[in-house]
């Protein structure tokens, strides 16, 4: 289950519905989906070959149709990020950068944890959402954010795309976000 911590208030949120409305104040999409469909000798691994990961998305088909025909997903494919990912820290870095995309950014967490930090509505300011196994969401097109791992530094989760042309990192200076840290 997803958690919420506001960077300006130290708010935390942690109950389940408080968690979806402020991320729906905020229009943000979630949803949490039950990934126990994917194999038992698949579950929790991080080390994925190509023939896994096809495996991983086929066991969560109905569930990435569901959503992919409700919002217009085109493509996706499953990410798998862990410590022994060649040059993972250089590609946190590059991740840890704010940025807008011209296309809404969707994952669905399938093993892991990651983060992703959000510019809020308003005068919200920057928020963090730690997305927990099963957990979906789609940052709006436009919206401020990056993505990075958790101190558990493992991830595998599904991206969905309505046009992966559409979805190149545009950066996004923004001084209010290096004073909310
Ligand atoms: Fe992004």
């Amino acid at each position: 289950m997803a958690t919420i911590k506001v960077r300006n208030s130290g708010t935390e949120i942690t109950d389940e519905t408080a968690v979806r409305d402020f991320l729906s104040a905020q229009e943000i999409y979630y949803e949490h989906w039950d990934v126990s469909t994917i194999p038992a000798h698949l579950q929790d691994r991080f080390d994925l070959s190509d023939g896994d990961k096809e495996t991983i998305l086929s066991s969560l088909a109905p569930m990435i149709d569901r959503l992919a025909s409700s919002r217009g997903y085109v493509k996706w494919d499953l990410i798998a990020l862990s410590a022994s990912t060649p040059g993972i820290d250089e590609l946190l870095k590059k991740f840890e950068q704010v940025h807008t995309h011209t296309e809404d950014e969707v994952r669905a967490i399938a093993a892991g944890s990651g983060t992703f930090i959000i510019k809020g509505q308003g005068d919200t300011g920057y928020f963090d959402v730690r997305l927990a196994k099963g957990d979906v969401i789609s940052v709006p097109e436009y919206n401020p954010h990056f993505f990075t791992l958790t101190e558990e530094r493992q991830v595998v989760a599904v991206r969905l795309f309505v046009d992966p042309a559409g979805w190149v990192a545009h950066p996004f200076a923004d001084p209010s976000f290096a004073a909310a840290l």
